[in-house]
Protein backbone atom coordinates (compact mmCIF):
# COMPACT_ATOMS: atom_id res chain seq x y z
CA UNK A 1 0.00 0.00 0.00
CA UNK A 2 1.11 3.64 -1.24
CA UNK A 3 1.81 5.55 1.87
CA UNK A 4 2.80 9.64 1.52
CA UNK A 5 3.59 11.91 4.77
CA UNK A 6 2.79 15.68 4.52
CA UNK A 7 3.86 17.90 7.02
CA UNK A 8 2.22 21.51 7.81
CA UNK A 9 1.69 23.59 11.16
CA UNK A 10 -1.87 23.79 11.30
CA UNK A 11 -3.95 21.20 9.59
CA UNK A 12 -7.63 22.05 8.75
CA UNK A 13 -9.94 19.47 7.78
CA UNK A 14 -12.83 20.88 6.13
CA UNK A 15 -12.87 23.33 2.89
CA UNK A 16 -16.15 25.06 3.42
CA UNK A 17 -17.09 28.13 5.11
CA UNK A 18 -15.06 27.56 8.21
CA UNK A 19 -12.68 25.51 6.97
CA UNK A 20 -11.33 28.44 4.54
CA UNK A 21 -11.69 31.31 7.06
CA UNK A 22 -9.47 29.11 9.47
CA UNK A 23 -7.02 28.61 6.73
CA UNK A 24 -6.42 32.04 5.89
CA UNK A 25 -6.20 33.55 9.36
CA UNK A 26 -3.78 30.63 9.96
CA UNK A 27 -1.47 31.82 7.11
CA UNK A 28 -2.09 34.94 7.35
CA UNK A 29 0.14 34.48 11.03
CA UNK A 30 2.53 33.16 9.35
CA UNK A 31 2.00 29.26 9.64
CA UNK A 32 1.97 26.36 7.04
CA UNK A 33 -1.50 25.56 6.43
CA UNK A 34 -2.82 22.72 4.78
CA UNK A 35 -6.20 22.30 4.29
CA UNK A 36 -7.91 18.61 3.11
CA UNK A 37 -12.00 17.64 2.30
CA UNK A 38 -13.10 14.65 1.69
CA UNK A 39 -14.79 16.20 -1.46
CA UNK A 40 -13.48 18.30 -4.27
CA UNK A 41 -11.88 21.76 -2.43
CA UNK A 42 -14.09 24.61 -2.06
CA UNK A 43 -16.74 22.95 -4.23
CA UNK A 44 -17.67 20.75 -1.46
CA UNK A 45 -19.70 21.01 1.63
CA UNK A 46 -22.74 22.69 2.59
CA UNK A 47 -21.36 26.27 2.62
CA UNK A 48 -21.53 26.30 -1.38
CA UNK A 49 -25.06 25.08 -1.03
CA UNK A 50 -26.27 28.31 1.33
CA UNK A 51 -28.94 30.33 -0.19
CA UNK A 52 -30.83 32.29 2.17
CA UNK A 53 -28.48 34.43 4.12
CA UNK A 54 -26.07 35.63 6.90
CA UNK A 55 -26.99 37.44 10.11
CA UNK A 56 -25.35 40.39 11.39
CA UNK A 57 -26.75 43.23 13.10
CA UNK A 58 -25.77 46.19 10.87
CA UNK A 59 -29.18 48.11 11.91
CA UNK A 60 -29.23 49.36 8.16
CA UNK A 61 -32.60 48.27 7.47
CA UNK A 62 -34.49 48.04 10.53
CA UNK A 63 -32.26 50.97 12.57
CA UNK A 64 -33.79 49.15 15.99
CA UNK A 65 -32.37 45.85 16.08
CA UNK A 66 -29.19 45.56 18.05
CA UNK A 67 -26.92 42.67 19.43
CA UNK A 68 -28.75 42.50 22.39
CA UNK A 69 -31.80 41.30 20.38
CA UNK A 70 -29.76 39.20 18.43
CA UNK A 71 -28.44 37.16 21.31
CA UNK A 72 -31.90 36.89 22.84
CA UNK A 73 -33.40 35.54 19.23
CA UNK A 74 -30.89 33.11 19.09
CA UNK A 75 -30.91 31.50 22.42
CA UNK A 76 -34.64 31.94 22.21
CA UNK A 77 -34.40 29.84 19.03
CA UNK A 78 -32.28 27.81 20.96
CA UNK A 79 -34.44 26.62 23.47
CA UNK A 80 -32.26 28.26 26.22
CA UNK A 81 -29.36 25.52 25.82
CA UNK A 82 -27.00 27.59 24.05
CA UNK A 83 -23.75 28.20 25.23
CA UNK A 84 -24.19 31.84 26.63
CA UNK A 85 -20.41 32.78 25.88
CA UNK A 86 -20.18 30.87 22.06
CA UNK A 87 -23.78 33.14 21.57
CA UNK A 88 -22.11 36.35 22.68
CA UNK A 89 -19.46 35.68 20.27
CA UNK A 90 -21.20 34.76 17.65
CA UNK A 91 -23.48 37.91 17.62
CA UNK A 92 -21.07 40.83 18.18
CA UNK A 93 -17.79 39.35 15.82
CA UNK A 94 -20.74 38.38 13.08
CA UNK A 95 -20.53 41.75 11.24
CA UNK A 96 -16.97 42.64 11.22
CA UNK A 97 -16.55 39.01 9.47
CA UNK A 98 -19.05 39.77 6.75
CA UNK A 99 -16.82 43.13 6.15
CA UNK A 100 -14.21 40.89 5.11
CA UNK A 101 -15.76 38.65 2.97
CA UNK A 102 -16.55 41.85 1.48
CA UNK A 103 -13.04 42.77 0.85
CA UNK A 104 -12.19 39.23 0.12
CA UNK A 105 -14.46 39.71 -2.94
CA UNK A 106 -17.62 38.52 -1.79
CA UNK A 107 -20.55 41.29 -2.45
CA UNK A 108 -23.25 40.89 -0.43
CA UNK A 109 -27.07 42.59 -2.50
CA UNK A 110 -27.17 46.47 -1.60
CA UNK A 111 -30.41 48.73 -0.57
CA UNK A 112 -30.23 51.71 -3.37
CA UNK A 113 -28.55 53.77 -0.98
CA UNK A 114 -25.52 51.89 -1.34
CA UNK A 115 -26.06 50.27 2.47
CA UNK A 116 -26.56 46.44 2.84
CA UNK A 117 -29.68 44.97 2.31
CA UNK A 118 -31.30 42.89 5.00
CA UNK A 119 -34.02 40.25 4.54
CA UNK A 120 -36.81 39.01 7.49
CA UNK A 121 -35.53 35.41 8.78
CA UNK A 122 -37.57 33.21 10.94
CA UNK A 123 -37.66 33.88 14.64
CA UNK A 124 -35.81 37.08 14.46
CA UNK A 125 -36.80 40.30 15.99
CA UNK A 126 -35.79 42.46 13.17
CA UNK A 127 -34.49 42.47 9.81
CA UNK A 128 -31.06 41.16 9.81
CA UNK A 129 -30.17 38.12 7.19
CA UNK A 130 -27.43 39.89 4.94
CA UNK A 131 -27.95 37.72 1.45
CA UNK A 132 -26.81 37.79 -1.88
CA UNK A 133 -29.71 36.69 -3.75
CA UNK A 134 -30.11 33.05 -2.72
CA UNK A 135 -26.90 31.65 -3.72
CA UNK A 136 -25.13 33.70 -0.48
CA UNK A 137 -23.00 30.57 0.72
CA UNK A 138 -21.84 30.21 -2.84
CA UNK A 139 -20.77 34.07 -3.33
CA UNK A 140 -19.30 33.56 -0.14
CA UNK A 141 -16.85 30.68 -1.15
CA UNK A 142 -15.88 33.15 -4.41
CA UNK A 143 -14.26 35.50 -1.77
CA UNK A 144 -12.76 33.31 0.33
CA UNK A 145 -11.45 30.80 -2.41
CA UNK A 146 -10.02 33.84 -3.52
CA UNK A 147 -8.25 34.59 -0.08
CA UNK A 148 -7.40 31.11 -0.19
CA UNK A 149 -5.43 31.48 -3.35
CA UNK A 150 -3.68 34.47 -2.58
CA UNK A 151 -2.51 33.18 0.69
CA UNK A 152 -1.03 30.56 -1.24
CA UNK A 153 -2.54 27.55 1.02
CA UNK A 154 -2.19 24.14 -0.22
CA UNK A 155 -5.07 22.28 -0.07
CA UNK A 156 -5.69 18.20 -0.65
CA UNK A 157 -9.19 17.38 -1.84
CA UNK A 158 -10.54 13.98 -1.99
CA UNK A 159 -9.07 13.28 0.91
CA UNK A 160 -10.60 11.47 3.85
CA UNK A 161 -9.24 11.92 7.21
CA UNK A 162 -10.12 8.91 8.97
CA UNK A 163 -7.81 8.94 12.39
CA UNK A 164 -6.47 11.61 14.40
CA UNK A 165 -2.79 10.76 15.80
CA UNK A 166 -1.66 11.34 18.97
CA UNK A 167 1.86 10.96 20.24
CA UNK A 168 4.15 9.09 21.71
CA UNK A 169 2.72 9.55 25.08
CA UNK A 170 -1.23 9.99 23.89
CA UNK A 171 -1.31 13.48 25.79
CA UNK A 172 -1.12 15.90 22.45
CA UNK A 173 -2.91 15.83 18.81
CA UNK A 174 -0.12 15.12 16.45
CA UNK A 175 -1.78 15.61 13.03
CA UNK A 176 -4.44 13.08 11.09
CA UNK A 177 -4.28 10.19 9.08
CA UNK A 178 -6.83 9.02 6.25
CA UNK A 179 -7.67 7.50 2.62
CA UNK A 180 -6.55 9.57 -0.82
CA UNK A 181 -10.44 9.03 -2.45
CA UNK A 182 -8.50 9.21 -5.72
CA UNK A 183 -6.57 6.04 -5.81
CA UNK A 184 -7.11 4.60 -2.30
CA UNK A 185 -3.45 5.39 -0.70
CA UNK A 186 -2.90 6.42 2.80
CA UNK A 187 -2.11 10.09 3.72
CA UNK A 188 -0.32 11.07 6.92
CA UNK A 189 -0.26 14.33 8.07
CA UNK A 190 2.24 15.64 10.41
CA UNK A 191 0.76 18.75 11.82
CA UNK A 192 0.95 21.01 15.27
CA UNK A 193 -2.57 21.70 15.87
CA UNK A 194 -5.16 20.55 14.22
CA UNK A 195 -8.67 21.99 13.57
CA UNK A 196 -11.95 20.27 12.48
CA UNK A 197 -14.31 22.47 10.68
CA UNK A 198 -15.94 19.18 8.64
CA UNK A 199 -19.62 20.32 8.85
CA UNK A 200 -22.54 17.84 9.96
CA UNK A 201 -24.51 14.41 8.96
CA UNK A 202 -27.11 15.34 7.39
CA UNK A 203 -26.88 11.91 5.40
CA UNK A 204 -27.61 9.95 8.52
CA UNK A 205 -31.19 10.81 7.17
CA UNK A 206 -32.66 9.76 3.38
CA UNK A 207 -33.87 13.10 2.82
CA UNK A 208 -31.52 16.14 3.08
CA UNK A 209 -30.44 19.50 2.05
CA UNK A 210 -26.63 18.24 3.01
CA UNK A 211 -23.72 18.11 0.07
CA UNK A 212 -23.03 13.95 -0.19
CA UNK A 213 -19.93 13.59 2.03
CA UNK A 214 -21.73 15.24 5.43
CA UNK A 215 -21.57 12.00 7.25
CA UNK A 216 -20.55 13.12 10.79
CA UNK A 217 -16.89 12.04 10.24
CA UNK A 218 -15.26 15.01 11.56
CA UNK A 219 -16.95 15.01 14.69
CA UNK A 220 -16.90 10.97 15.13
CA UNK A 221 -12.29 11.01 14.65
CA UNK A 222 -12.52 13.71 17.33
CA UNK A 223 -14.57 11.43 19.75
CA UNK A 224 -12.81 8.95 18.86
CA UNK A 225 -9.51 10.50 20.69
CA UNK A 226 -11.72 11.47 23.65
CA UNK A 227 -13.50 14.46 22.39
CA UNK A 228 -16.63 15.58 24.49
CA UNK A 229 -19.47 15.85 22.48
CA UNK A 230 -22.59 17.65 23.22
CA UNK A 231 -26.18 18.18 22.49
CA UNK A 232 -26.22 14.85 19.74
CA UNK A 233 -29.72 14.87 20.43
CA UNK A 234 -30.28 18.17 18.04
CA UNK A 235 -30.91 17.53 14.71
CA UNK A 236 -32.41 19.76 12.37
CA UNK A 237 -34.85 19.72 10.11
CA UNK A 238 -35.36 22.37 7.38
CA UNK A 239 -39.07 22.66 6.99
CA UNK A 240 -38.98 22.76 3.36
CA UNK A 241 -37.16 20.61 1.41
CA UNK A 242 -38.15 19.46 -2.57
CA UNK A 243 -40.49 16.54 -2.96
CA UNK A 244 -40.51 15.35 -6.57
CA UNK A 245 -38.81 14.53 -8.49
CA UNK A 246 -37.25 11.82 -6.63
CA UNK A 247 -34.10 12.70 -7.50
CA UNK A 248 -34.44 15.95 -6.01
CA UNK A 249 -35.60 14.71 -2.90
CA UNK A 250 -34.86 16.81 -0.02
CA UNK A 251 -32.46 19.76 -2.30
CA UNK A 252 -33.24 23.29 0.00
CA UNK A 253 -36.08 25.72 -0.98
CA UNK A 254 -34.64 28.70 1.28
CA UNK A 255 -36.34 30.49 3.89
CA UNK A 256 -35.70 33.43 2.09
CA UNK A 257 -39.10 32.29 -0.25
CA UNK A 258 -40.96 32.86 3.08
CA UNK A 259 -38.56 35.74 4.42
CA UNK A 260 -39.75 37.72 1.16
CA UNK A 261 -43.20 36.69 2.00
CA UNK A 262 -44.31 33.56 1.02
CA UNK A 263 -47.13 30.94 1.84
CA UNK A 264 -47.20 28.00 3.33
CA UNK A 265 -50.40 26.30 2.23
CA UNK A 266 -52.39 22.81 2.61
CA UNK A 267 -54.78 20.63 0.50
CA UNK A 268 -57.93 22.51 2.07
CA UNK A 269 -56.45 25.66 0.50
CA UNK A 270 -55.47 27.06 3.99
CA UNK A 271 -52.66 29.19 5.36
CA UNK A 272 -52.31 26.92 8.22
CA UNK A 273 -49.31 28.42 10.10
CA UNK A 274 -51.49 30.83 11.48
CA UNK A 275 -53.15 27.99 13.82
CA UNK A 276 -49.07 26.89 15.41
CA UNK A 277 -47.63 29.77 15.95
CA UNK A 278 -48.54 33.88 15.66
CA UNK A 279 -45.20 34.61 13.49
CA UNK A 280 -46.54 32.32 11.01
CA UNK A 281 -44.25 31.23 8.03
CA UNK A 282 -41.60 32.74 9.94
CA UNK A 283 -41.86 31.06 13.22
CA UNK A 284 -38.50 28.94 13.84
CA UNK A 285 -37.45 25.56 12.05
CA UNK A 286 -38.55 23.82 14.64
CA UNK A 287 -42.42 25.08 14.70
CA UNK A 288 -42.48 24.98 10.94
CA UNK A 289 -41.00 21.71 10.21
CA UNK A 290 -43.82 20.21 12.81
CA UNK A 291 -46.63 21.90 11.80
CA UNK A 292 -46.11 20.79 8.03
CA UNK A 293 -45.45 17.45 9.68
CA UNK A 294 -48.40 17.85 11.71
CA UNK A 295 -50.39 18.91 8.35
CA UNK A 296 -49.61 15.87 6.92
CA UNK A 297 -50.12 13.05 9.50
CA UNK A 298 -53.49 14.63 9.86
CA UNK A 299 -54.66 14.42 6.39
CA UNK A 300 -54.10 18.09 4.86
CA UNK A 301 -50.99 17.07 3.16
CA UNK A 302 -50.22 16.19 -0.52
CA UNK A 303 -50.46 12.74 -2.08
CA UNK A 304 -46.58 12.59 -2.82
CA UNK A 305 -46.39 13.68 1.43
CA UNK A 306 -46.21 17.56 1.50
CA UNK A 307 -47.38 21.34 1.54
CA UNK A 308 -47.17 23.88 -0.88
CA UNK A 309 -45.15 27.02 -0.56
CA UNK A 310 -46.31 29.82 -2.39
CA UNK A 311 -45.36 32.97 -3.76
CA UNK A 312 -47.84 33.35 -7.29
CA UNK A 313 -49.10 36.39 -4.84
CA UNK A 314 -45.86 38.04 -4.95
CA UNK A 315 -44.40 40.58 -7.52
CA UNK A 316 -42.60 38.76 -10.46
CA UNK A 317 -39.75 40.99 -10.23
CA UNK A 318 -39.00 40.68 -6.70
CA UNK A 319 -39.63 36.84 -7.03
CA UNK A 320 -37.25 37.14 -9.92
CA UNK A 321 -34.27 39.11 -8.33
CA UNK A 322 -34.58 37.69 -4.90
CA UNK A 323 -35.21 34.33 -5.20
CA UNK A 324 -33.61 33.44 -9.17
CA UNK A 325 -31.93 30.46 -7.84
CA UNK A 326 -35.77 28.70 -6.75
CA UNK A 327 -37.15 29.79 -10.10
CA UNK A 328 -34.57 28.40 -11.46
CA UNK A 329 -34.42 25.14 -9.56
CA UNK A 330 -38.18 24.89 -10.42
CA UNK A 331 -37.77 25.45 -13.74
CA UNK A 332 -35.25 22.75 -14.37
CA UNK A 333 -37.80 19.88 -13.18
CA UNK A 334 -41.27 21.82 -15.33
CA UNK A 335 -42.64 24.52 -12.57
CA UNK A 336 -43.00 27.98 -12.82
CA UNK A 337 -42.93 29.11 -9.40
CA UNK A 338 -44.36 32.40 -10.47
CA UNK A 339 -47.57 31.03 -11.49
CA UNK A 340 -47.37 27.55 -9.65
CA UNK A 341 -46.63 26.41 -5.81
CA UNK A 342 -43.68 24.53 -5.25
CA UNK A 343 -44.17 21.38 -3.26
CA UNK A 344 -42.46 20.66 0.14
CA UNK A 345 -41.49 18.97 2.92
CA UNK A 346 -38.65 18.67 5.77
CA UNK A 347 -35.63 17.94 4.85
CA UNK A 348 -32.21 17.39 7.38
CA UNK A 349 -30.59 20.11 7.62
CA UNK A 350 -28.22 20.49 10.32
CA UNK A 351 -26.64 19.30 13.15
CA UNK A 352 -26.61 21.67 16.21
CA UNK A 353 -24.50 18.78 18.26
CA UNK A 354 -21.29 18.11 18.05
CA UNK A 355 -17.46 18.60 19.63
CA UNK A 356 -17.59 21.00 22.67
CA UNK A 357 -15.77 23.96 22.35
CA UNK A 358 -14.96 27.20 23.93
CA UNK A 359 -14.45 30.38 22.86
CA UNK A 360 -11.16 30.12 21.55
CA UNK A 361 -12.21 26.86 19.05
CA UNK A 362 -10.49 24.67 21.50
CA UNK A 363 -11.35 21.12 22.06
CA UNK A 364 -10.77 19.27 25.60
CA UNK A 365 -7.72 17.74 23.91
CA UNK A 366 -4.43 19.15 23.65
CA UNK A 367 -4.08 21.11 20.10
CA UNK A 368 -7.19 19.93 18.47
CA UNK A 369 -9.63 22.72 17.63
CA UNK A 370 -12.87 22.75 16.07
CA UNK A 371 -14.93 25.23 13.96
CA UNK A 372 -18.23 25.28 12.07
CA UNK A 373 -21.12 22.71 12.41
CA UNK A 374 -18.67 20.08 13.32
CA UNK A 375 -19.15 22.09 17.08
CA UNK A 376 -21.59 22.35 19.38
CA UNK A 377 -23.54 24.64 21.45
CA UNK A 378 -23.58 28.04 19.44
CA UNK A 379 -27.10 26.91 18.48
CA UNK A 380 -28.81 25.29 20.94
CA UNK A 381 -31.30 23.03 20.22
CA UNK A 382 -32.23 24.79 17.15
CA UNK A 383 -30.44 26.93 14.73
CA UNK A 384 -31.69 29.93 13.61
CA UNK A 385 -31.77 30.59 9.66
CA UNK A 386 -28.98 32.85 8.68
CA UNK A 387 -26.55 32.25 11.83
CA UNK A 388 -24.72 29.45 10.07
CA UNK A 389 -22.95 31.37 7.56
CA UNK A 390 -22.22 34.01 10.18
CA UNK A 391 -20.82 30.72 12.41
CA UNK A 392 -18.54 29.75 9.71
CA UNK A 393 -17.09 32.95 9.75
CA UNK A 394 -16.80 33.78 13.26
CA UNK A 395 -15.20 30.52 14.26
CA UNK A 396 -13.12 29.78 11.62
CA UNK A 397 -11.31 33.20 12.52
CA UNK A 398 -11.04 32.18 16.05
CA UNK A 399 -9.89 28.50 15.10
CA UNK A 400 -7.63 29.56 12.72
CA UNK A 401 -5.99 32.81 15.11
CA UNK A 402 -5.80 30.16 18.29
CA UNK A 403 -4.53 27.16 16.17
CA UNK A 404 -1.80 29.64 14.67
CA UNK A 405 -0.72 31.08 17.72
CA UNK A 406 -0.60 27.52 19.55
CA UNK A 407 1.54 26.32 16.92
CA UNK A 408 3.87 29.20 16.66
CA UNK A 409 4.99 28.23 20.17
CA UNK A 410 4.91 24.45 19.32
CA UNK A 411 7.06 21.56 17.38
CA UNK A 412 5.85 18.62 15.49
CA UNK A 413 6.25 15.43 16.96
CA UNK A 414 6.07 11.82 16.13
CA UNK A 415 3.15 10.10 15.71
CA UNK A 416 2.19 6.52 17.66
CA UNK A 417 3.09 4.03 15.30
CA UNK A 418 1.25 1.81 16.94
CA UNK A 419 -1.88 3.68 15.90
CA UNK A 420 -1.15 4.50 12.70
CA UNK A 421 -0.09 1.08 11.69
CA UNK A 422 -3.36 -0.11 13.37
CA UNK A 423 -5.56 1.98 11.32
CA UNK A 424 -3.60 1.30 8.17
CA UNK A 425 -4.54 -2.64 9.25
CA UNK A 426 -8.22 -1.37 9.63
CA UNK A 427 -8.26 0.35 6.32
CA UNK A 428 -7.03 -2.49 4.69
CA UNK A 429 -9.41 -5.57 6.62
CA UNK A 430 -11.92 -4.00 5.10
CA UNK A 431 -11.47 -4.95 1.72
CA UNK A 432 -12.97 -8.62 1.88
CA UNK A 433 -15.45 -9.96 -0.12
CA UNK A 434 -18.15 -10.61 2.34
CA UNK A 435 -22.00 -10.23 2.54
CA UNK A 436 -23.58 -7.03 2.64
CA UNK A 437 -22.64 -4.25 0.42
CA UNK A 438 -21.54 -0.68 2.18
CA UNK A 439 -23.91 1.64 -0.08
CA UNK A 440 -26.69 -1.03 1.32
CA UNK A 441 -26.04 -0.91 4.94
CA UNK A 442 -25.99 3.04 4.53
CA UNK A 443 -29.54 3.15 2.74
CA UNK A 444 -30.58 1.26 6.18
CA UNK A 445 -29.15 3.46 8.69
CA UNK A 446 -30.58 6.45 7.34
CA UNK A 447 -34.34 4.59 6.83
CA UNK A 448 -33.56 3.38 10.57
CA UNK A 449 -33.02 7.16 11.32
CA UNK A 450 -35.68 8.46 9.20
CA UNK A 451 -38.70 6.74 10.60
CA UNK A 452 -37.48 6.62 14.25
CA UNK A 453 -35.15 9.15 14.94
CA UNK A 454 -36.27 12.56 13.16
CA UNK A 455 -39.28 14.70 13.67
CA UNK A 456 -40.62 13.29 15.86
CA UNK A 457 -39.10 10.43 18.08
CA UNK A 458 -40.12 8.47 21.52
CA UNK A 459 -39.24 6.15 23.72
CA UNK A 460 -40.31 3.27 21.83
CA UNK A 461 -39.17 4.81 18.11
CA UNK A 462 -35.59 5.30 19.91
CA UNK A 463 -35.58 1.72 21.67
CA UNK A 464 -36.43 0.02 17.83
CA UNK A 465 -33.92 2.62 16.03
CA UNK A 466 -31.28 1.30 18.89
CA UNK A 467 -31.84 -2.10 18.61
CA UNK A 468 -31.58 -1.90 14.37
CA UNK A 469 -28.41 -0.17 14.35
CA UNK A 470 -26.81 -3.33 16.75
CA UNK A 471 -27.82 -5.66 14.07
CA UNK A 472 -26.61 -3.30 11.23
CA UNK A 473 -23.52 -2.72 13.32
CA UNK A 474 -23.03 -6.78 13.28
CA UNK A 475 -23.51 -6.62 9.66
CA UNK A 476 -20.30 -4.12 9.15
CA UNK A 477 -18.34 -6.91 10.55
CA UNK A 478 -19.32 -9.11 7.37
CA UNK A 479 -19.06 -6.10 4.42
CA UNK A 480 -18.09 -6.53 0.65
CA UNK A 481 -16.00 -3.98 -0.67
CA UNK A 482 -13.70 -4.59 -3.89
CA UNK A 483 -9.73 -4.28 -3.13
CA UNK A 484 -8.57 -2.36 -6.23
CA UNK A 485 -6.46 0.60 -5.41
CA UNK A 486 -8.03 3.23 -7.32
CA UNK A 487 -10.80 5.37 -6.61
CA UNK A 488 -12.92 2.88 -4.35
CA UNK A 489 -16.54 3.92 -3.30
CA UNK A 490 -17.24 1.05 -1.50
CA UNK A 491 -13.96 1.41 0.91
CA UNK A 492 -15.13 5.08 1.44
CA UNK A 493 -18.61 4.12 2.02
CA UNK A 494 -17.35 1.16 4.28
CA UNK A 495 -15.36 3.39 6.64
CA UNK A 496 -18.27 6.11 6.25
CA UNK A 497 -21.39 3.25 7.84
CA UNK A 498 -19.32 2.08 10.46
CA UNK A 499 -18.66 5.62 11.88
CA UNK A 500 -22.40 6.28 10.72
CA UNK A 501 -23.99 3.67 13.28
CA UNK A 502 -21.46 5.01 16.01
CA UNK A 503 -23.34 8.57 15.28
CA UNK A 504 -26.59 7.70 14.91
CA UNK A 505 -26.01 5.60 18.58
CA UNK A 506 -25.00 8.92 20.32
CA UNK A 507 -27.91 10.69 18.63
CA UNK A 508 -29.79 8.11 20.29
CA UNK A 509 -28.44 7.89 23.80
CA UNK A 510 -28.59 11.55 23.86
CA UNK A 511 -32.53 11.56 23.01
CA UNK A 512 -33.22 8.92 25.49
CA UNK A 513 -31.47 11.41 27.93
CA UNK A 514 -33.94 14.07 27.54
CA UNK A 515 -37.33 13.15 28.44
CA UNK A 516 -39.23 16.29 26.96
CA UNK A 517 -39.36 18.52 24.21
CA UNK A 518 -36.97 21.46 23.54
CA UNK A 519 -36.25 22.80 20.00
CA UNK A 520 -35.24 20.42 17.13
CA UNK A 521 -35.48 17.43 19.87
CA UNK A 522 -39.51 16.69 20.04
CA UNK A 523 -40.80 13.32 21.80
CA UNK A 524 -44.17 12.22 21.79
CA UNK A 525 -43.90 11.10 24.96
CA UNK A 526 -43.18 14.10 26.91
CA UNK A 527 -44.64 16.54 24.56
CA UNK A 528 -43.74 19.68 27.32
CA UNK A 529 -40.83 21.43 27.55
CA UNK A 530 -38.90 20.93 31.20
CA UNK A 531 -37.19 23.25 32.24
CA UNK A 532 -37.27 22.30 36.03
CA UNK A 533 -34.83 19.21 34.74
CA UNK A 534 -33.90 19.91 31.74
CA UNK A 535 -32.03 23.41 30.98
CA UNK A 536 -28.98 21.86 30.62
CA UNK A 537 -27.03 20.32 27.94
CA UNK A 538 -26.00 16.49 27.83
CA UNK A 539 -22.12 15.82 26.66
CA UNK A 540 -20.93 12.63 25.85
CA UNK A 541 -17.46 10.99 25.84
CA UNK A 542 -16.23 7.53 24.49
CA UNK A 543 -15.19 6.59 28.62
CA UNK A 544 -18.71 6.32 28.49
CA UNK A 545 -19.41 8.71 31.27
CA UNK A 546 -22.43 11.74 30.36
CA UNK A 547 -21.91 14.84 31.64
CA UNK A 548 -24.17 17.85 31.85
CA UNK A 549 -24.01 21.68 31.77
CA UNK A 550 -26.67 23.91 33.17
CA UNK A 551 -27.89 26.54 30.70
CA UNK A 552 -29.57 29.65 31.08
CA UNK A 553 -28.72 33.42 30.90
CA UNK A 554 -26.91 33.05 33.67
CA UNK A 555 -24.48 29.64 32.82
O1 LIG B 1 -33.09 28.38 4.03
C1 LIG B 1 -31.95 28.74 3.88
O2 LIG B 1 -31.61 29.55 3.02
C2 LIG B 1 -30.94 28.20 4.79
C3 LIG B 1 -30.24 29.01 5.53
C4 LIG B 1 -29.59 28.51 6.75
O3 LIG B 1 -29.70 27.32 7.04
O4 LIG B 1 -29.01 29.31 7.48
Amino acid sequence: MKIKDYACDVLVIGSGGAGCKCGIEASKLDQKVIIVSKGLTFKSGCTPLAEGGYNAVFGYVDEEDSLQLHIQDTLKGGSFINDLHLVHTLVTQSPQRLIELERYGSLFDRQEDGRLNQRAFGGQSYRRTCFKGDETGHEMMVGLKEEVMRECIETHGEVMITKLLYDDSHTKIVGAMGLNLQDSSIIIYHSKTTVIAAGGCGWLYPVTSNASQKTGDGIMIAYDVGADVMDMEMVQFHPTGMLSPKSRRGVLITEAVRGEGGYLINTDGDRFMINYDPRQELATRDVVARAIYTEIQEGRGTEDGGVYLSVEHLPDEQVENKLHTMVQQFKDVGIDILNEPMEVAPTAHHFMGGIRINTKCESNIENLYAAGESTSGVHGANRLGGNALADTQVFGNIAGIEAATNAKSSELLDADENEVNAEIERIENLKTSGTYRPRDIKKEIQNIMWDNVSIVRSQESLLRAQDLLDELELKTEDLDVPSFDEYNEELEIAIEVKSMIRLAKLIIQSALLRKESRGAHYRSDYPETNDDEYLKSFILNKSGEVKTVKRGLFD
